[in-house]
């Protein structure tokens, strides 16, 4: 029998490329023009996607390699909702640097007017150029982070519910809000003081959807607490298995139903592989390849500057000899093993998606990848991230949706109205 998945549109600047910008054809002159994006979540909408999803950070980065930071990503969302009527609109949103009280309101209002489509992203940060920017010396340790995260976490679904459902009375004669049904939450833990309540009525979908992209033991144990839908990093189906099985023990075992997984996927689509393959290479040779194997060279602890570009890569040391961060390292011995790539597609691939899987070739074949992760318990559905923006979402959009539509393993319509909906998941009733 057929599963039918979830698909999500992952946005970044002109694509998940890092030479996506140089491409003649880039809207890299347009990345603060708001139109860009609209037509983005159009396109998205159009392929019936369930949404459009935003990361955000909170510093500047290297300016010189590329766009890194654009539109700010709410009030993009807020924007991108008029444009749309169906598709879900999610943002990043950082525990370490917001307070409740100020995301809470946000996402409230966001879901007000975009009449119940919104989702957020909790993540706690990594860098400590963020960190400077919002009044700590550093960043706080990650036990620290995910201390907060979790309090933070209980004290937004606190703020939501702090309006009753039918607290809102527009009694001209009478009251506008029944003072009975809008309680304080007088919340005071160890990171937070919030009395509450929320200065706005309950949003339309009850509380806006939580997404959680959490790799570590505290990451997975918060995505199970709290998360409704899942972002994951997996480079092929046994590791998605792996992660999959993982994940949905630990939400078993919070008492809670299994939550969609999705994890992130670079497709380079083209009606025959070698066309396929083609566009891929579009991108990496335009990679600046000093910079790039420069990187190169601190990941797999060796210099790799004066090696043939379009020859296959040298054996490396196995992962167990290597003494550097051993995450990514053993990423690119993966890609070695299963792609056997040429040294200028591997850095290619590290600049599209990094141990995100990737797949290349034929909307059937590509299709029938989607399928197999699916049916086998890799995953619910897939956060897409495009290599080029717009070109490989149109391409996937035009090309790969109709194939999984024509197998019944993707909706040919919205159902529902709500992000809530798209994802199958219950309307919470205020507790
Ligand atoms: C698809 C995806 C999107 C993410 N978006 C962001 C983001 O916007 N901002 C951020 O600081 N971290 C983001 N992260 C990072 C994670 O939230 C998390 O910090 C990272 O996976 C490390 O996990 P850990 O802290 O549990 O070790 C994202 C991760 C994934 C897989």
């Amino acid at each position: 029998m057929a599963t039918s998945m979830h698909l999500n549109l992952f946005i970044m600047g002109c694509g998940h490329h890092k030479a996506a910008w140089r491409h003649p054809s880039s809207a890299v002159e347009r990345l603060g023009d708001i139109s860009y994006y609209e037509a983005l979540a159009r396109t998205a909408e159009r392929g019936k996607f369930d949404a459009v999803f935003f990361a955000d950070g909170q510093a500047a980065g290297n300016v010189a390699d590329g766009p890194l930071w654009f539109l700010e990503p709410l009030t993009t969302l807020a924007a991108m909702a008029r444009a749309t009527e169906h598709i879900g609109l999610i943002s990043t949103i950082s525990s370490t640097f917001y307070t409740p009280f100020h995301a809470a309101r946000m996402l409230a209002s966001l879901d007000h007017i975009s009449r119940g489509r919104v989702g957020w992203n909790l993540v706690t940060s990594m860098f400590d150029s963020e960190a400077r920017n919002h009044n700590y010396p550093a960043m706080p340790s990650h036990a620290e982070r995910y201390s907060r995260a979790a309090e933070f976490a209980d004290t937004m679904l606190a703020l939501w519910d702090s309006w009753e459902e039918d607290a809102l009375r527009c009694d001209r004669a009478g009251l506008f809000a029944d003072p009975d049904k809008v309680q304080a939450i007088t919340h005071q833990g160890e990171h937070f003081l919030v009395d509450g309540p929320l200065n706005i009525p309950r949003p339309p979908q009850g509380r806006p959807v939580l997404f959680q992209a959490g790799a570590s033991e505290q990451g997975r144990d918060l995505a199970a607490r709290y998360a409704e839908a899942i972002y994951a990093v997996a480079y092929d189906l046994d590791s998605a298995q792996a992660y999959y099985r993982d994940i949905q023990a630990r939400v078993a075992s919070c008492g809670r139903s299994p939550v969609a997984i999705m994890p992130g996927l670079v497709t380079y689509v083209a009606s025959s592989e070698a066309e396929a393959r083609v566009r891929q290479r579009e991108l990496d040779v335009l990679l600046p390849t000093q910079d790039s194997l420069r990187q190169l060279s601190q990941f797999i602890g060796q210099d790799c500057s004066d090696w043939a570009l379009d020859a296959p890569l040298p054996a490396l040391p196995p992962l167990e000899e290597f003494t550097g961060p051993k995450g990514r390292y053993a990423t690119i011995l993966r890609i070695i093993d299963c792609e056997k790539p040429t040294l200028r597609e591997l850095l290619g691939r590290l600049a599209a998606g990094g141990g995100h899987c990737t797949m290349i070739g034929t909307p059937e074949k590509i299709a029938d990848e989607m399928q197999r992760w699916v049916e086998q318990g890799g995953a619910d559905g897939f956060n897409l991230m495009p290599p080029a923006l717009p070109s490989s979402i149109d391409d996937f959009v035009d090309q790969v949706v109709p194939v999984l539509q024509q197998r019944g393993l993707f909706r040919r319509e919205y159902t529902g109205c709500t992000l809530r909906e798209h994802l199958g998941l219950e309307r919470p009733s205020a507790s």
